[in-house]
């Protein structure tokens, strides 16, 4: 297979996939996908009763990605959503929503489409074992429920949301079940993927190991 400039970070909800991310493209200038916000941002379309095609056509036409200061900030036209994006009650719909065949089908070219030849990490469940199967590099990122957990905490609180951690712990875990247990593209390492638990190390730590490994498939 033809491998593609694409670094790969699959994982559970809150394992820093997310962050990592953001510094290795940061790094490296590469684009960046993620696809979470994706599924995301069709459980907003869902919310607002519009059909599959017609939240395809708004993904593609009304929304964009601005970087501010190392922040993601999603618009919709010139509407802020980014807050409620990243709300629990969202990220629930999206859940429900991503073990549909229908649903994953419609984001599957949108995702290929933030390919750049000069270099894309793209972050979720199933880029390397479906999207880009053909990434260069694929990492898989996890790390304890609990430590997960807290750090989505830490994340809600900033961002002035009221949250409980039991609750929090218990939805982490229901979603991890719902994630990886799933007939369509559970989550699971790519049998090529580095995996890399985070449990006990610092987000310093996680990107020297994977800048390491970017700069030995790609340099
Ligand atoms: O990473 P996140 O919490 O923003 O993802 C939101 C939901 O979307 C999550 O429940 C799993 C789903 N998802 C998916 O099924 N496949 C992806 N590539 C990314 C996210």
């Amino acid at each position: 297979m033809n491998k593609i400039n694409v670094v790969t970070i699959d994982g559970p909800s809150a394992s820093g996939k997310g962050e990592l991310a953001k510094s290795i493209a940061h790094q490296f200038n590469f684009k960046i996908l993620d696809s979470g916000i994706l599924y995301r941002l069709f459980a907003y379309f869902f919310n607002l009763k519009l059909s599959n095609e017609e939240i395809a056509s708004k993904i593609n036409n009304d929304i964009s990605f601005e970087l501010k200061e190392d922040n993601f900030k999603i618009l919709n036209q010139s509407d802020d959503i980014t807050n409620y994006l990243r709300s629990e009650d969202i990220a629930k719909v999206a859940s429900m929503l991503s073990s549909q065949k229908e649903v994953r089908e419609s984001l599957f070219q949108i995702q290929r489409n933030f390919y750049d030849k000069k270099g894309l990490v793209a972050d979720g469940r199933d880029m390397g074992t479906v999207v880009f199967k053909d990434a260069k590099l694929k990492i898989f990122l996890t790390a304890s429920p609990e430590v997960r957990a807290k750090r989505r905490y830490l994340e809600l609180q900033n961002r002035g949301q009221e949250v409980n951690m039991p609750a929090l712990i218990a939805d982490i875990k229901e979603r991890d079940l719902k994630d990886s247990s799933r007939e369509l593209s559970p989550l699971l390492p790519a049998d090529e993927a580095h995996i890399i638990d985070s449990s006990d190390m610092s987000l310093e730590e996680v990107f020297s190991i994977t800048k390491n490994l970017v700069k030995k498939e790609f340099i």
